[in-house]
C-alpha cells in the first residue's frame, strides 16, 4: 500500500475524513501522541488497526470524539461526575471508560463492555473527527512494541506502506500519551451493571474513579473536579499485579539498547552516569544518556529520545529517574521504568 502523505491545511483534513469515512487509516496528530484512526463504528476498520499494528486484538483502542456532547453516542451512562470532568477537562488529554453503547462494536473494545473515550484539544484532530462525522477509534500510531509517536517522522519510520495517509503537523506538545481513569465504579447504574466481581477486570472501586494509566492529568485534579478520592490502579506500582487496562500489561515503549535508571540525588546522579557511560566507552560500548531538566520536558523528549538512540545503534541507555514527587514525575516515570524494564542503579 502507499501512503499518502498530508499536510493539515484544512482541504488535506477533508481527504483524511474521507479516508476514514471510506473504511481507511489515517494517522494525525493529537496533543499527546500521534494517532492512528479509522471509524469506530467499524469493526473491520478496527480490525485494519490491529493489524497496521501488529496488535493483540484484545488491547482495547480509545475512542476520539470531537465535542464533549457525543460522548452520549458512544457511551450508555454518564454518571454526573465523568460529566463533570468532561466539562472541565475536554477537549484535553484525559480518557475515560465509561459503559458503552451497543452501537459500539466490540471489535472496537477489545470484547469488553466498556470504552476509553477521549475528546483531544489539538485543532487538527478535533477538525479531522469533525469532518468524518464519526467517532475515530485511534492507538497510539507505532508499531506494537515502539515508543509512542510524537512527531509525524516517527509514524512514517514505523507505518509507511501499512496505512493509507499520515497527516504532517507539529510534534506533540505533552508527549506522553492521555491518564486514563476508570468512570465505571460511579452511579447507580453503573453499579448495578457491573457488580464487582463481574468480567471488567475488577473495574473501578465502587464510587470511585481509578486511574488506570497516568498522564499529565493528576489524580488531585480529578479529585477536585468530582469531589471524590482518586488513586491509581495497584498494578501501576505492583509489576506482579494484572493491571485494569488491558494495554498496561504490555512491555511498551523498549528501546533495542539495554536501558538503566538512575536514581539518587541529581549532582551525585549526574557524575554516576558520567563515570560509567565514561567506563563503557572506554570498552567501546555505545552508550546514550538521557538528563531531563523536569517533568515537562521530559514527557515531550522521552519518546523521541528512545527512539534516537536505538538509531544510534546504543547498546546502553543511561536515564536520570524523575524525583520529584508531583504527578507529572510519577506519570514519566511510569514509562521510563517499563523502557528500562525496571533495572534502577540507587546511588
Ligand atoms: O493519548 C492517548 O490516549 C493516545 C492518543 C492517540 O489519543 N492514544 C493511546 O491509545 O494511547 P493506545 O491504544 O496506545 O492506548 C490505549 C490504552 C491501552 O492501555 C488500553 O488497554 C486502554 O487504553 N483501554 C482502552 N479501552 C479500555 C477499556 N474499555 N477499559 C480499560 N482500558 C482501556
Ligand atoms: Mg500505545
Amino acid at each position: 500500500m502507499k501512503t499518502l502523505y498530508l499536510t493539515n491545511s484544512d482541504r488535506d483534513i477533508q481527504k483524511a475524513a474521507e479516508i476514514i469515512r471510506a473504511g481507511g487509516l489515517v494517522a494525525f496528530p493529537t496533543e499527546t501522541v500521534y494517532g492512528l484512526g479509522g471509524n469506530a463504528l467499524s469493526a473491520s476498520a478496527a480490525g485494519a488497526i490491529y493489524a497496521a499494528k501488529g496488535r493483540p486484538s484484545d488491547n482495547p483502542l480509545i475512542v476520539h470524539i470531537a465535542r464533549a456532547e457525543e460522548l452520549f453516542d458512544v457511551a450508555e451512562c454518564v454518571p454526573a461526575q465523568a460529566q463533570r470532568l468532561a466539562d472541565s477537562l475536554w477537549p484535553g488529554p484525559l480518557t475515560m471508560v465509561l459503559r458503552k453503547r451497543g452501537s459500539l462494536p466490540y471489535e472496537t473494545t477489545g470484547g469488553l463492555d466498556t470504552v476509553a473515550i477521549r475528546c483531544p484539544a489539538n485543532e487538527t484532530a478535533r477538525k479531522l473527527i469533525e469532518y468524518a462525522g464519526l467517532p475515530i477509534a485511534a492507538p497510539s500510531a507505532n508499531l506494537s512494541g515502539r515508543p509512542s509517536p510524537t512527531a509525524w517522522q516517527h509514524v512514517r519510520d514505523d507505518m509507511d506502506g501499512r496505512i493509507d495517509a499520515v497527516i504532517m503537523a507539529e510534534p506533540c506538545s505533552v508527549g506522553i500519551e492521555s491518564t486514563i481513569v476508570d468512570m465505571t465504579g460511579l452511579g447507580m447504574a453503573a453499579e448495578a451493571a457491573f457488580p464487582a466481581d463481574d468480567t471488567l477486570g475488577g473495574g473501578a472501586p465502587s464510587g470511585l474513579p481509578l486511574i488506570l494509566r497516568p498522564g499529565l492529568i493528576s489524580p488531585e485534579t480529578i479529585s477536585e473536579i468530582t469531589g471524590l478520592f482518586c488513586g491509581y490502579d495497584d498494578a501501576l506500582s505492583d509489576s506482579a499485579l494484572a493491571p485494569k487496562a488491558p494495554g498496561m500489561k504490555y512491555k511498551h515503549y523498549s528501546p533495542k539498547a539495554d536501558m538503566t535508571l538512575y536514581s539518587g540525588a541529581f549532582e551525585a546522579v549526574k557524575s554516576a552516569m558520567e563515570n560509567d557511560a565514561r567506563m563503557l566507552e572506554a570498552q567501546n560500548v555505545k552508550v546514550v544518556s538521557l538528563v531531563y531538566e523536569d517533568a515537562q520536558t521530559a514527557a515531550k523528549m522521552l519518546f523521541a529520545d528512545l527512539r534516537r538512540a536505538d538509531e544510534a545503534g546504543a547498546e546502553r541507555i543511561l536515564a536520570a529517574a524523575l524525583s520529584g514527587g508531583r504527578s507529572l514525575d510519577y506519570s514519566v516515570m511510569n514509562r521510563m521504568l517499563k523502557a528500562a524494564g525496571y533495572k534502577i542503579k540507587e546511588v
